[in-house]
Formats: C-alpha cells, structure tokens, sequence
C-alpha cells in the first residue's frame, strides 16, 4: 500500500566542519546489507574513517552480517535491522546517505529492464520509507535498472513533497572502473592512472564511454571491441557466474569508491570530488531526457555541478544517438510505475 504522509522538509542543512571525525562522522545506511553486493560493500565501508554509524538492512540475515562486521576494530558502530520491530525505520532514522543494493541480480540471458518488475517495488518500497524516515538524507542507489530505478525514487519524493534532485544519484561508477581497467590492459597501462568519462546510463547502449578523451590513440577495431565490452561487462560476469548473480565484488568496491568520494565532499568539504554519476540532468532537455549519466562534481547536498559531455568523436556521437531513445524508454517506465501505483 503506498501510503503518503506529510513530513516537514526543507532544503537539507549540514552543519559538518572541515576537520570532521569519526566522533563527528556520518551515518550511512545500507538497503539490502545482506547481499550479494551489500555483505562487501558494508566490509568496506567499515574502513571509511567518515563514517560513525554503519546501518545495515535487509530483509533477511542482516544480525548476522552486522555482528560480523561490528568486530572489526574500526571506530564505526555497527548496527542491523531486518523488517520486524520497525527495523526498517531504526536503519534509516537519522542517516546522511543511503546506499541501496536491495533487489534481484540478473541471470544469464536477461536484460537489467527484465529485473524491472521485482526491483521496482522493492526499491519504491525503500524510498518510501526513506521519504519517511531519512527525508534529508543523499539518498544512492545500486539496484537495477538504474535507469528506472533513479525516476522511480524521484517521483515517490515529488508525492511526498521532498524532492530535491540534489539528494538523488545512481551509482554507474562501476562502468568507469571497467573502463579503466580494460583500456589499461589494452595499454599496458598503470589503471589507476587512466580516467575513462562514461556517460549515459547503466545498461547495454546506454553505457557510452568517451574513449576520445583518454588521450590514448584507438585503430576502429580496437574501438568497437573496447566500446562493446564496457558496456557489456556485466555480462560478461553474469555469463561466467552462470546462474548465481551477477557482479558483486567490483560492484562493492565501486559503491565504496564512489561513497567515499561523496563523504569526501560531505563530510570533509573537499571540492572538485569529481565521480560520473546518472543524475537529474539538463544537458538533453531538448531530447526531453531528464537523467543522465555525466561527470557530476560531488558537494554537501550530493550533486554539486553537472559537467557537459565535453567534444565527442563521430564515433560517439552515433553512440549517444542510440542510447537516447533507450535511456527515455527507461525513464519513462520508472516514472509511470510510480505514477500508477496506489
Ligand atoms: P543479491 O540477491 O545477492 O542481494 C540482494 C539483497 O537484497 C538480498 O540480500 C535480499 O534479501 C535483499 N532484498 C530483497 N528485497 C529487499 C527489500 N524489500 N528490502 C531490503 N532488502 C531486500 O543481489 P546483488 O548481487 O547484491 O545485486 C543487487 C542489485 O544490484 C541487483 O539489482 C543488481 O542488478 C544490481 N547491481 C547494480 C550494479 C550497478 O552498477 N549499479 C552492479 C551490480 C549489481
Ligand atoms: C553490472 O554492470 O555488472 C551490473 O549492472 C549487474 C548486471 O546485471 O550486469
């Protein structure tokens, strides 16, 4: 039952000083900690020195999970909820950021819009309860289709009257990592030291890596070949765990990459955090486009600035051609399940 409650919200005020500690630090709550993606991630964020307070939710096991991890000697207090005694409710009270890896992986031979019909109603029911119970937070969000999935939290916060594109951002970073990684084994190259743009979306065509920015020289083949597999990487790691999930390890470490930049900007108040993120987004108003993904530099309220694409090669011009018409289908499916939802 979707059920709507006022809340008193206005734009999110932070107080945090530049010299935050973990005694002064944030509290970061994980949707679906129990998972496949959720059990590393929270791993890893155990170790980010910004965080006071790690919540992990999930539907089932999280006691578990949240002992476990409650062991490591890091500062951070561990806590874990499932839905039972308004479990729910306790994880999100009072978080910064929510981070949601909640939601059915792919099997071979699906797309991520096949997952579309379980994870849009888990990830509804989750920003529901965030609108209720964490309206301030930055809210994150893992669960695919991301392309759905991002319109889908933004028009439950527009019912409930708490929307502020700021606060809400797909994680894509994982397309950015591969990226790096298959153009430095290409090179021969140091990964860590190859910053590849991807921008679009997080499925198939909607991938678009900007490889015309890496200063590195591609022959068309190579080109066709690196562009095809970044943006089908997830299957090629869906394909290999045939049957059992889909990426979940790089996917943690991505999520964790991309959490501490946004805490570094948060918390920290670093500026020119910059991580590629699918945001609310002007630069394809014409196209009537409303989320893209593009380099978006990280502030206090989540989004700060959202940089253009930059020049593109003719190659990637027809890319982006094809990834529009996908990336508005996408949108519109996961603002039309909200809009027909009671
Ligand atoms: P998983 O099945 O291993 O874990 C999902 C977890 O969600 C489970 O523990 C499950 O109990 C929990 N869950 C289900 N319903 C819930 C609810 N209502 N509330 C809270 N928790 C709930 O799956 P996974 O491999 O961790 O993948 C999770 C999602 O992340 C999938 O949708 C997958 O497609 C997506 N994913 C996205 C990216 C990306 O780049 N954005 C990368 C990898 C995977
Ligand atoms: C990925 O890119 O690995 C994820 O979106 C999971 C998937 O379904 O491929």
């Amino acid at each position: 039952m979707f059920a709507f409650k006022l809340v008193n919200v206005g734009v999110a005020k932070r107080t945090f000083s530049s010299s935050a500690t973990v005694a002064n630090g944030v509290k970061v709550a994980v949707l679906g900690a129990a998972g496949g993606i959720g059990q590393p991630l929270s791993l890893l964020l155990k170790h980010n020195k910004s965080i006071s307070h790690l919540s992990l939710y999930d539907i089932v096991n999280t006691p578990g999970v949240a002992a476990d991890i409650s062991h490591i000697n890091t500062a951070s207090k561990v806590t874990g909820y499932v839905r039972e005694n308004d479990g729910l409710k306790l994880a999100l009270t009072d978080s910064d950021v929510i981070v949601i890896p909640a939601g059915v992986p792919r099997k071979p031979g699906m797309t991520r819009d096949d997952l579309f019909n379980t994870n849009a109603g888990i990830v509804k029911e989750l920003a529901v309860a965030a609108a209720e119970f964490a309206p301030k937070a930055i809210m994150t969000v893992i669960s695919n289709p991301v392309n759905s999935t991002v319109p889908i939290i933004s028009e439950v916060y527009k019912k409930y009257n708490i929307y502020d594109p700021r606060r809400i951002l797909g994680i894509t970073t994982l397309d950015v990592v591969r990226a790096s990684r298959f153009v430095s084994e290409l090179k021969g190259t140091d990964p860590s030291n190859e910053k590849v743009t991807v921008v679009g979306g997080h499925s198939g065509v909607t991938i678009i890596p900007l490889l015309s920015q890496t200063g590195h020289t591609f022959t068309d083949e190579e080109l066709k070949t690196l562009t095809h597999r970044i943006q089908f990487g997830g299957d090629e790691v869906v394909k290999a765990k045939a049957g059992t999930g889909s990426a979940t390890l790089s996917m943690a470490y991505a999520a964790s990459c991309f959490v501490d930049s946004l805490l570094r900007a948060m918390v920290k108040g670093e500026k020119g955090i910059i991580e590629p993120s699918y945001v609310k987004s002007n630069l394809f108003n014409s196209d009537n486009i409303e989320y893209f993904a593009s380099n978006v530099e990280l502030s206090a309220e989540g989004v700060g600035k959202v940089h253009p694409l930059g020049k593109l090669s003719a190659y990637e011009k027809d890319l982006l051609a094809a990834a529009l018409p996908e990336l508005k289908k996408n949108i519109a499916k996961g603002a039309e399940f909200v809009a027909n939802s009671k």
